[in-house]
Protein backbone atom coordinates (compact mmCIF):
# COMPACT_ATOMS: atom_id res chain seq x y z
CA UNK A 1 0.00 0.00 0.00
CA UNK A 2 1.44 3.43 -0.92
CA UNK A 3 0.98 5.43 2.30
CA UNK A 4 1.48 9.18 2.58
CA UNK A 5 1.81 10.75 6.25
CA UNK A 6 1.83 14.28 7.30
CA UNK A 7 4.12 14.66 10.51
CA UNK A 8 3.17 17.75 12.41
CA UNK A 9 5.44 19.25 15.08
CA UNK A 10 5.41 22.60 17.26
CA UNK A 11 9.65 22.98 17.95
CA UNK A 12 10.70 26.22 19.08
CA UNK A 13 14.06 24.46 20.06
CA UNK A 14 14.57 21.66 18.26
CA UNK A 15 14.06 18.26 20.02
CA UNK A 16 10.91 17.80 18.61
CA UNK A 17 12.17 18.68 15.46
CA UNK A 18 15.15 15.93 15.64
CA UNK A 19 12.61 13.20 16.77
CA UNK A 20 9.98 14.33 14.01
CA UNK A 21 12.98 14.15 11.49
CA UNK A 22 14.05 10.76 12.87
CA UNK A 23 10.85 9.02 12.31
CA UNK A 24 9.77 11.01 9.88
CA UNK A 25 13.63 9.61 7.48
CA UNK A 26 12.75 6.10 9.43
CA UNK A 27 9.44 5.83 7.26
CA UNK A 28 11.51 6.83 4.23
CA UNK A 29 13.03 3.80 4.72
CA UNK A 30 10.41 1.51 5.04
CA UNK A 31 8.98 2.65 1.84
CA UNK A 32 6.44 5.64 3.18
CA UNK A 33 5.94 8.85 1.86
CA UNK A 34 6.14 11.75 4.85
CA UNK A 35 6.21 15.67 3.82
CA UNK A 36 6.88 17.23 7.66
CA UNK A 37 5.95 20.66 8.65
CA UNK A 38 7.17 22.99 12.32
CA UNK A 39 4.13 25.38 13.42
CA UNK A 40 6.38 26.37 15.68
CA UNK A 41 6.54 30.03 14.13
CA UNK A 42 3.30 32.13 14.36
CA UNK A 43 3.62 32.63 10.42
CA UNK A 44 3.25 28.65 9.84
CA UNK A 45 0.29 28.69 12.07
CA UNK A 46 -1.57 31.08 10.18
CA UNK A 47 -3.28 28.78 7.03
CA UNK A 48 -4.30 25.09 7.94
CA UNK A 49 -2.45 22.48 6.31
CA UNK A 50 -4.28 20.18 3.85
CA UNK A 51 -4.60 17.31 5.96
CA UNK A 52 -6.41 15.44 3.59
CA UNK A 53 -3.71 14.44 1.36
CA UNK A 54 -2.60 12.19 4.16
CA UNK A 55 -3.34 8.94 5.10
CA UNK A 56 -2.38 9.22 8.61
CA UNK A 57 -0.65 12.26 11.12
CA UNK A 58 2.22 12.08 13.62
CA UNK A 59 1.72 14.91 15.87
CA UNK A 60 4.48 16.38 17.64
CA UNK A 61 4.43 18.27 21.04
CA UNK A 62 6.79 19.46 23.60
CA UNK A 63 5.36 19.25 27.42
CA UNK A 64 5.16 22.49 29.37
CA UNK A 65 3.49 22.51 32.63
CA UNK A 66 2.36 18.65 32.41
CA UNK A 67 0.29 19.54 28.98
CA UNK A 68 0.97 20.61 25.60
CA UNK A 69 1.65 24.23 24.87
CA UNK A 70 -1.69 26.42 25.03
CA UNK A 71 -0.47 27.61 21.17
CA UNK A 72 -0.72 24.04 20.27
CA UNK A 73 -4.13 23.34 22.11
CA UNK A 74 -5.27 26.44 20.33
CA UNK A 75 -4.12 25.50 16.99
CA UNK A 76 -5.58 21.71 17.72
CA UNK A 77 -8.96 23.50 18.29
CA UNK A 78 -8.59 24.84 14.45
CA UNK A 79 -8.19 21.21 12.65
CA UNK A 80 -11.52 19.32 12.14
CA UNK A 81 -11.43 15.77 10.55
CA UNK A 82 -13.39 12.92 9.96
CA UNK A 83 -12.47 10.01 11.30
CA UNK A 84 -8.88 10.29 10.57
CA UNK A 85 -5.86 8.16 12.06
CA UNK A 86 -2.82 9.53 14.02
CA UNK A 87 -0.69 9.12 16.80
CA UNK A 88 1.22 11.23 18.88
CA UNK A 89 4.85 11.93 20.70
CA UNK A 90 5.75 14.72 23.56
CA UNK A 91 9.40 15.57 24.44
CA UNK A 92 9.91 16.78 27.88
CA UNK A 93 13.23 18.38 29.53
CA UNK A 94 13.43 15.95 32.34
CA UNK A 95 10.70 16.85 35.31
CA UNK A 96 7.56 15.29 33.73
CA UNK A 97 6.01 13.95 30.77
CA UNK A 98 2.75 15.09 32.69
CA UNK A 99 -0.56 14.74 31.41
CA UNK A 100 0.04 14.91 27.48
CA UNK A 101 -0.89 11.65 26.56
CA UNK A 102 -4.24 11.68 27.88
CA UNK A 103 -5.18 15.27 27.71
CA UNK A 104 -3.82 15.24 24.12
CA UNK A 105 -5.68 12.25 22.84
CA UNK A 106 -8.61 14.15 24.34
CA UNK A 107 -8.28 17.34 22.34
CA UNK A 108 -7.45 15.10 18.87
CA UNK A 109 -10.89 12.86 19.93
CA UNK A 110 -12.53 15.88 19.67
CA UNK A 111 -11.48 17.30 16.25
CA UNK A 112 -12.09 13.97 14.85
CA UNK A 113 -9.27 11.72 15.06
CA UNK A 114 -8.27 8.53 16.91
CA UNK A 115 -4.97 8.23 17.84
CA UNK A 116 -3.20 4.58 17.08
CA UNK A 117 -0.51 5.00 19.63
CA UNK A 118 2.05 7.14 21.63
CA UNK A 119 5.50 7.88 22.61
CA UNK A 120 7.83 9.86 24.76
CA UNK A 121 11.23 11.11 24.40
CA UNK A 122 13.69 13.51 26.36
CA UNK A 123 15.33 16.46 25.22
CA UNK A 124 17.37 19.20 26.95
CA UNK A 125 15.10 21.57 29.14
CA UNK A 126 14.30 24.59 26.89
CA UNK A 127 15.50 26.55 29.93
CA UNK A 128 18.93 25.09 30.07
CA UNK A 129 19.37 28.51 28.18
CA UNK A 130 19.40 30.36 31.47
CA UNK A 131 22.11 30.50 34.53
CA UNK A 132 22.14 27.66 37.36
CA UNK A 133 19.25 25.41 34.94
CA UNK A 134 20.38 22.22 33.89
CA UNK A 135 17.93 19.61 33.08
CA UNK A 136 19.42 16.52 29.84
CA UNK A 137 21.96 19.10 28.50
CA UNK A 138 23.01 16.06 25.95
CA UNK A 139 19.81 14.99 25.33
CA UNK A 140 18.18 13.08 22.77
CA UNK A 141 21.09 10.60 22.09
CA UNK A 142 21.30 8.31 20.19
CA UNK A 143 18.98 5.67 22.18
CA UNK A 144 16.04 8.34 22.09
CA UNK A 145 16.88 8.30 18.16
CA UNK A 146 16.89 4.28 18.44
CA UNK A 147 13.74 4.64 19.66
CA UNK A 148 12.13 7.08 16.95
CA UNK A 149 13.01 4.44 14.60
CA UNK A 150 11.53 1.76 16.60
CA UNK A 151 8.37 3.75 17.02
CA UNK A 152 7.99 4.32 12.74
CA UNK A 153 8.70 0.53 12.62
CA UNK A 154 5.54 0.19 15.09
CA UNK A 155 3.67 2.90 13.12
CA UNK A 156 3.97 1.34 9.59
CA UNK A 157 2.73 -1.73 11.09
CA UNK A 158 -0.31 0.02 12.70
CA UNK A 159 -1.12 2.23 10.32
CA UNK A 160 -1.22 -0.79 7.72
CA UNK A 161 -3.28 -2.45 9.48
CA UNK A 162 -7.36 -3.03 8.26
CA UNK A 163 -8.32 -3.10 11.28
CA UNK A 164 -7.33 -0.57 13.53
CA UNK A 165 -8.00 0.09 17.03
CA UNK A 166 -7.54 3.15 19.42
CA UNK A 167 -5.35 3.00 22.28
CA UNK A 168 -6.35 3.42 25.66
CA UNK A 169 -5.08 5.80 28.15
CA UNK A 170 -6.28 5.61 31.54
CA UNK A 171 -7.10 8.94 32.66
CA UNK A 172 -4.12 9.88 35.57
CA UNK A 173 -5.04 10.92 38.97
CA UNK A 174 -3.80 14.22 38.85
CA UNK A 175 -5.64 15.13 34.92
CA UNK A 176 -8.59 16.98 36.91
CA UNK A 177 -6.30 19.63 38.61
CA UNK A 178 -3.98 20.17 36.09
CA UNK A 179 -7.10 20.28 33.58
CA UNK A 180 -8.67 23.03 35.89
CA UNK A 181 -5.07 24.84 36.26
CA UNK A 182 -4.93 25.43 32.40
CA UNK A 183 -8.14 26.61 32.37
CA UNK A 184 -8.24 28.99 34.33
CA UNK A 185 -4.82 30.21 33.42
CA UNK A 186 -5.40 34.29 31.69
CA UNK A 187 -2.97 36.28 30.18
CA UNK A 188 -0.82 37.96 32.45
CA UNK A 189 2.01 39.69 32.05
CA UNK A 190 5.27 37.29 31.92
CA UNK A 191 9.29 38.11 34.04
CA UNK A 192 10.46 35.29 32.36
CA UNK A 193 11.10 36.50 28.76
CA UNK A 194 14.50 36.78 26.77
CA UNK A 195 15.85 40.34 25.39
CA UNK A 196 18.77 41.69 23.07
CA UNK A 197 21.53 42.57 24.81
CA UNK A 198 24.55 41.82 22.27
CA UNK A 199 25.65 44.99 19.98
CA UNK A 200 25.82 42.21 17.02
CA UNK A 201 22.41 42.42 15.86
CA UNK A 202 22.73 42.45 11.95
CA UNK A 203 18.89 42.83 12.17
CA UNK A 204 18.30 39.81 10.39
CA UNK A 205 14.66 39.92 11.74
CA UNK A 206 14.89 36.05 12.89
CA UNK A 207 13.26 36.34 16.12
CA UNK A 208 10.55 38.00 14.79
CA UNK A 209 9.78 35.83 12.22
CA UNK A 210 10.48 33.14 14.30
CA UNK A 211 8.56 33.81 17.22
CA UNK A 212 5.43 31.63 17.91
CA UNK A 213 3.26 34.56 19.38
CA UNK A 214 4.67 37.22 17.10
CA UNK A 215 5.71 38.98 20.42
CA UNK A 216 9.30 39.54 19.68
CA UNK A 217 10.16 43.42 18.45
CA UNK A 218 13.43 43.29 16.33
CA UNK A 219 13.70 46.61 16.03
CA UNK A 220 13.28 47.09 19.91
CA UNK A 221 15.07 44.12 20.89
CA UNK A 222 12.13 43.71 23.24
CA UNK A 223 9.33 40.74 23.88
CA UNK A 224 5.76 41.75 24.63
CA UNK A 225 5.47 40.58 27.95
CA UNK A 226 2.11 39.40 27.68
CA UNK A 227 2.15 37.76 24.56
CA UNK A 228 6.00 35.86 25.31
CA UNK A 229 5.56 32.35 26.15
CA UNK A 230 9.02 32.27 27.18
CA UNK A 231 9.81 29.04 24.37
CA UNK A 232 13.11 30.57 23.90
CA UNK A 233 12.59 30.11 20.25
CA UNK A 234 14.29 33.56 19.51
CA UNK A 235 17.30 32.84 21.89
CA UNK A 236 18.32 29.87 19.76
CA UNK A 237 17.06 30.97 16.75
CA UNK A 238 19.76 34.07 16.31
CA UNK A 239 22.36 33.78 14.69
CA UNK A 240 24.36 36.64 16.15
CA UNK A 241 24.34 35.46 19.71
CA UNK A 242 22.51 38.85 20.71
CA UNK A 243 19.32 37.23 22.67
CA UNK A 244 19.45 36.30 25.66
CA UNK A 245 17.26 35.00 28.70
CA UNK A 246 19.25 36.43 31.45
CA UNK A 247 17.65 34.92 34.37
CA UNK A 248 18.99 33.02 36.86
CA UNK A 249 17.07 29.98 37.74
CA UNK A 250 19.03 28.07 40.09
CA UNK A 251 16.02 28.19 42.42
CA UNK A 252 13.43 27.33 40.05
CA UNK A 253 15.70 24.35 39.39
CA UNK A 254 16.18 23.33 42.62
CA UNK A 255 12.64 23.24 43.25
CA UNK A 256 11.63 21.07 40.50
CA UNK A 257 14.27 18.82 41.42
CA UNK A 258 13.13 18.59 44.96
CA UNK A 259 9.56 18.07 43.68
CA UNK A 260 10.07 15.44 41.02
CA UNK A 261 12.56 14.29 43.31
CA UNK A 262 15.09 14.32 40.49
CA UNK A 263 18.74 13.35 41.53
CA UNK A 264 21.33 13.54 38.52
CA UNK A 265 21.59 9.51 39.02
CA UNK A 266 17.99 9.32 38.23
CA UNK A 267 17.94 11.90 35.23
CA UNK A 268 20.40 10.45 33.53
CA UNK A 269 18.51 6.47 33.61
CA UNK A 270 15.20 8.34 32.35
CA UNK A 271 14.66 6.70 29.15
CA UNK A 272 12.51 7.88 25.75
CA UNK A 273 9.98 4.82 25.00
CA UNK A 274 6.60 3.86 23.24
CA UNK A 275 4.43 4.57 26.11
CA UNK A 276 1.12 3.37 24.22
C1 LIG B 1 7.27 27.02 29.30
C2 LIG B 1 7.92 25.66 29.37
C3 LIG B 1 7.42 24.70 30.24
C4 LIG B 1 8.02 23.44 30.31
N1 LIG B 1 7.47 22.50 31.15
C5 LIG B 1 8.02 21.26 31.21
C6 LIG B 1 7.42 20.25 32.03
O1 LIG B 1 6.34 20.42 32.61
N2 LIG B 1 8.06 19.06 32.12
C7 LIG B 1 9.24 18.81 31.47
O2 LIG B 1 9.80 17.72 31.64
N3 LIG B 1 9.79 19.73 30.64
C8 LIG B 1 9.21 20.94 30.48
N4 LIG B 1 9.76 21.87 29.63
C9 LIG B 1 10.89 21.49 28.77
C10 LIG B 1 10.47 21.08 27.36
O3 LIG B 1 9.38 20.18 27.42
C11 LIG B 1 11.58 20.38 26.57
O4 LIG B 1 12.78 21.05 26.65
C12 LIG B 1 11.12 20.16 25.12
O5 LIG B 1 11.81 19.07 24.59
C13 LIG B 1 11.33 21.37 24.23
O6 LIG B 1 10.95 21.06 22.91
P1 LIG B 1 11.51 21.84 21.64
O7 LIG B 1 13.01 21.87 21.72
O8 LIG B 1 11.03 21.05 20.48
O9 LIG B 1 10.93 23.22 21.67
C14 LIG B 1 9.18 23.13 29.51
C15 LIG B 1 9.67 24.10 28.64
C16 LIG B 1 9.05 25.36 28.55
C17 LIG B 1 9.57 26.37 27.58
Amino acid sequence: MNMKIGIIYFSATGNTEKIGQEISSRLNKLGIQTNTLNIASFSDRKDNPDLTEFDALVFGFPVWGSVIPIVCREWLATVKVEDKWCATFFTYGGPTVGISHYHTKLLLNKQGFKVLASAEFLGKHTFNVAKGFNFLAERPNQNDFDVGKEFADKLKELFSKKEKKEVVIEKPENADKIMERIQKAEKTAKEWIPSRYGKDCSMCRTCEDSCPTNAFNADTGEADNLECISCMRCVTSCPDEAIEFRRDMTEVHERLKKHYELTDEKLKKLESKISY
